[in-house]
């Protein structure tokens, strides 16, 4: 068969070859075929042919900044269809051909900046199989490679992040999360250097192969191509439980192995909650200060910032949260970015409901108050088309991540737990994940299966819980109850006394733990004379706090306050960890303070851009225009 490079036109909306309108929707003998809403960001057509499997055998060449070699697909179609749509973004194609070799007529479409572009490919009858050749560009959107000075190590390291929709930049694949698919690897790692994936790892030391040693994965359940995840570095593991460790560098290790030690016990609260555990291990890796997220929740295999190693174990609700999605998101995944928040609200209130059974009912009733203020400024500030849980389409699903999703989503199923009582939400929820246990999942879906299950009919309790408000409409609804932590009195206490003049050192500071701290911070007046802010940084030592979440509150204040003193420390937060969380709004907090802070945002700006991940380079661009 010849190749044929064609261009399609933007979208690709006309199939390559036959037309396949007449295409009989695709039974999948695997799983009962479940109706996939059409996804705004992927260009696959699911309903003529998609991918079950994916196979990658790639090599990770630092000097080129790449991974090349193959991955092979293997392709459940519908009867008579002709081709698959796969997503590719960046990628350079070399081949694509069938298992005996011959080559198949693909096509890729023109790129859009968010969605990348569509590969199509023929598929001649009979072929259930395609190898394609290919390797990603040193620009791929998923891709971080460090320099040896960038990591701990001083070794090179490299990292994919997937989620949302950037797969697409280092697989051929089709990118959407609704597509589940099981995937096997051999990743070439440069000897010295050692290879992890988000699967089984089947070749613990590696083998002898050709560019240094190769490492084998298998992942035996069908998961979304966002939660396939690679990474390559001078990796040590440090086992913490009977079914948990952590990865990282030599070392940082130690110090992950002490700050989750408690990795083992969430993973028991959690199974009592909603249901065994079905990935078999969960092991952390550690990544450096580069990682765009707090965490991502990639299966077996969580990846992290080292910015929670606060040395206390005082963030590690990060860990059930990632842990968490392990049910909400890994197990019941979002059929579309639309329904994000069936990902990250259910996992926002399983990461409390483990944090409350753990560290007892204060401590989580303390985060839900600072959820609560985060939720009350997200409605501030924000249109109302983004305070909807489902929301209506928007360009770039990266946009989606903010306190609606996680916060207004947990507190609608607290909402409901407080309603229906604990014990009630608490069976439904494990039925549910049971129920849908590897399936995508929609905002419409889940409703109805809710109403099915637990209001059975009954009007009161359908009038009290307000259901389509809480999913549909922005805003809170009127049964959104404020949360309230004991534990908070003394800290508003401590604000009040310092607002009516008295000294700093009045506050306990040193008996108070990161959330009282944090709350304290955050309930300060925004705007405070230079002499307070001065008497604050000196009593309390905030420019060198170690502890990421504090820091960053603090430099809140500092920004709207153009207190120059702590410009320093800001630049040194914003040069040395990339998380997205603390760097899109330093910079965005700084571009608001006219010519001062934007002065300083640019400069800072150019020199960190070059050690930040993609995702978060890409963000901050919008942000830090130039002058
Ligand atoms: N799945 C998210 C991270 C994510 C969201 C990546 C959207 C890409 C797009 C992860 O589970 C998460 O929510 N991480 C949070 C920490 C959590 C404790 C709220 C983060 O990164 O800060
Ligand atoms: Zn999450």
């Amino acid at each position: 068969m010849l190749i044929r490079r064609t261009l399609l036109g933007a979208g690709a909306a006309a199939p390559m070859l036959a037309a396949c309108s007449s295409v009989p929707a695709l039974q999948l003998a695997q799983s009962p075929m479940l109706e996939l809403p059409p996804d705004p960001h992927s260009y696959a057509k699911p309903a003529e042919a998609r991918v079950t499997h994916v196979s990658l055998d790639l090599t990770a060449d630092f000097t080129r900044k790449s991974l090349l070699g193959t991955a092979t697909l293997t392709i459940a179609a519908a009867p008579g269809a002709s081709e698959i749509v796969l997503d590719v973004d960046n990628l350079t194609i070399r081949s694509v051909r069938a298992p005996d070799g011959a080559e198949l007529h693909y096509a890729v479409g023109a790129r859009d900046a968010t969605k990348g572009s569509p590969l199509a490919i023929a598929l001649p009858l009979g072929v259930r199989r395609i190898v394609v050749a290919y390797e990603t560009s040193p620009q791929a959107g998923a891709l971080q490679w460090l320099d040896p000075a960038q990591t701990a190590s001083n070794k090179p390291f490299m990292f994919s992040q997937g989620e949302s929709i950037l797969t697409r930049s280092w697989i051929p694949t089709q990118d959407s999360p609704g597509i589940r698919q099981t995937y096997d690897a051999r990743i070439v790692a440069p000897e010295g250097l050692r290879a992890v994936m988000s699967s089984e790892m089947l070749s613990p030391n590696g083998t002898r192969a050709a560019g240094g040693r190769a490492y084998r994965f298998r992942m035996r359940h069908p998961i979304p191509p966002y939660l396939i995840a690679v990474a390559v570095g001078d990796l040590e593991f440090r086992s913490v439980g009977p079914r948990t460790g952590v990865w990282a560098e030599p070392s940082v290790v130690q110090a992950a192995a002490y700050e989750f030690a408690d990795m083992e016990r969430m993973m028991e609260v959690a199974e009592a909650l909603y249901g065994p555990y079905r990935w078999g291990r969960y092991d952390v890796l550690v990544l450096p200060p580069s990682f765009p997220y707090g965490g991502m929740e990639n299966p077996r295999l969580t990846f992290a910032t080292p910015t929670v190693l606060a040395g206390d174990r005082s963030l590690v609700s990060l860990i059930a949260h990632e842990l968490a999605h392990s049910w909400s998101g890994n197990l019941v995944t979002n059929a579309v970015w639309a329904d994000f928040w069936l990902n990250e609200g259910f996992t926002s209130y399983i990461e409390s409901r483990i944090v409350e059974a753990l560290y007892g009912a204060d401590r989580a009733n303390m985060a839900r108050v600072l959820d609560w203020a985060g939720i009350q400024t997200a409605l501030r500030t924000t249109q109302p088309d983004a305070q909807r849980l489902h929301l209506r389409a928007s360009p770039d699903p990266e946009n989606y991540n903010s306190a609606v999703a996680y916060d207004k989503g947990a507190l609608f199923l607290r909402t409901v737990e407080t309603a229906v009582g604990r014990d009630t939400l608490d069976a439904y929820l494990r039925s549910y994940f049971t129920r849908f246990a590897f399936k995508p999942m929609t905002s419409e879906k889940f409703l109805e299966d809710f109403r099915r299950h637990v209001v059975k009919g009954d009007a009161a309790l359908e009038a009290s819980l307000q259901l389509d408000r809480w999913v549909y409409e922005p805003g809170l609804p009127s049964n959104a109850a404020a949360p309230h932590a004991a534990g908070f009195d003394r800290v508003t206490q401590a604000v009040n006394a310092f607002n009516a003049g008295g000294p700093a050192s009045a506050a306990p500071w040193s008996s108070w733990g990161t959330l009282e701290r944090q709350r304290f911070l955050q309930t300060l007046p925004r705007r405070m004379p230079r002499a307070r802010l001065d008497e604050l940084e000196r009593t309390l030592r905030l420019n060198e706090t170690g502890n990421s979440e504090v820091l960053f509150d603090w430099f809140t204040i500092a920004v709207e306050n153009r207190y120059d003193p702590s410009t320093p420390a800001i630049e040194t937060f914003l040069t040395r960890q990339g998380r997205r969380k603390f760097v899109l709004p330093i910079y965005r907090n700084l571009m608001a303070q006219g010519a001062w802070g934007q002065a300083i945002a640019r400069r800072i700006y150019a020199r960190a851009r070059a050690s930040y991940h993609p995702v978060t380079a890409e963000s901050v661009d919008r942000i830090v225009t130039p002058a």
